[in-house]
């Protein structure tokens, strides 16, 4: 049976994409956060997930304001990236696993999520980002397969914190149900607190942040309770990224180990975050 070895949630912003391509990772700047990924990495040598299911947002590459749904499931064999436009390089495509994925979307539309299946789908910053953090001597011979989750953090009406919260239980469940042996990594990507447009712009609310990375933890349905203006006014309007994380906290159940965690700001606009969780089963199945 399938089995989730346990989440990681991280920034995505495309200057992390841009450090990366020029090696600037030990510069006074960007040292502080990138050295909040070397225990992550540590964690993914031992936990060895086959298949990353990917929770992000998209922004405008694969949809844009004229269709967007609200959840978005890849079912393609390979996902390629695209030149956004932010000067980064392109990088080499993600292998899909549709297997999985449709049996996820057959889950999730039977527990009554209505979902969009994309067979086609390019991946923005927001899925690209992280997996160059997280792997970034594979040489893009990515040693994952993906199955990239796009929620709609971009055009209102949003879904509540509360849905995206059930969203990921029940991607848990399915991914539990999944009858194959493979190991899943949950990732949950952007955030924390960022406000890019408006008067609020730069806007970056610490407090609200760090307490954002303790409820996560042991007590995710304290933020299910906010209403997405709540959300906005605390997190800024691209903060409300942080749906992504609560998908993600979603699919790992009740007990969760803290592994690691990291916040430095700013990074670019944003209050820069990393947080590695280990699935309670993941160690009972160790211990045993
Ligand atoms: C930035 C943050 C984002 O979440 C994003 O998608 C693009 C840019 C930024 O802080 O620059
Ligand atoms: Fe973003």
């Amino acid at each position: 049976m399938a089995q989730i070895v346990g989440a990681i949630a991280t920034s995505h912003i495309p200057a992390i994409g841009k450090a990366i391509a020029e090696k600037r990772q030990n510069e006074p700047y960007w040292k502080p956060f990138f050295d909040g990924y070397v225990a992550a990495r540590e964690w993914i040598a031992r936990a060895k997930p086959d298949v990353v299911v990917s929770v992000y947002n998209d922004h405008g590459l694969n949809f844009f304001l004229d269709k967007m749904p609200t959840f978005a499931v890849g079912a393609a064999a390979e996902y390629r990236n695209e030149d956004e436009g932010w000067g980064l390089p392109v990088l080499s495509s993600f292998p899909g696993d549709p297997a999985l994925s449709w049996f996820l979307i057959e889950r999730l539309v039977a527990e009554e999520f209505d979902i969009t299946t994309c067979q086609e789908m390019a991946v923005d910053h927001g899925f690209v980002v992280p997996m160059g953090l997280l792997w970034p001597d594979c040489g893009g011979k990515w040693p994952v397969r993906s199955v990239p989750i796009s929620i709609n953090t971009v055009q209102h009406p949003l879904p509540t914190p509360a849905r995206c919260f059930r969203l990921g239980q029940a991607i848990g469940r399915a991914i539990e149900a999944y009858p194959k042996d493979v190991r899943v990594l949950m990732l949950g990507t952007g955030g924390l607190s960022h406000q890019l447009d408006g008067t609020r712009a730069g806007f970056i609310n610490k407090e609200f942040d760090l307490l954002c990375l303790d409820k996560i933890v042991h007590e995710p349905e304290a933020l299910t309770r906010y209403t997405i203006p709540q959300l906005v006014e605390n997190a800024g309007s691209q903060g409300v990224e942080f749906l992504n994380w609560l998908v993600m906290r979603g699919a790992l159940g009740g007990e969760v180990t803290k592994i690691h965690s990291n916040y430095h700001v700013p990074i670019s606009n944003t209050a820069g975050a990393t947080l590695v969780l280990e699935h309670r089963a993941a160690q009972q199945r160790k211990a045993a």
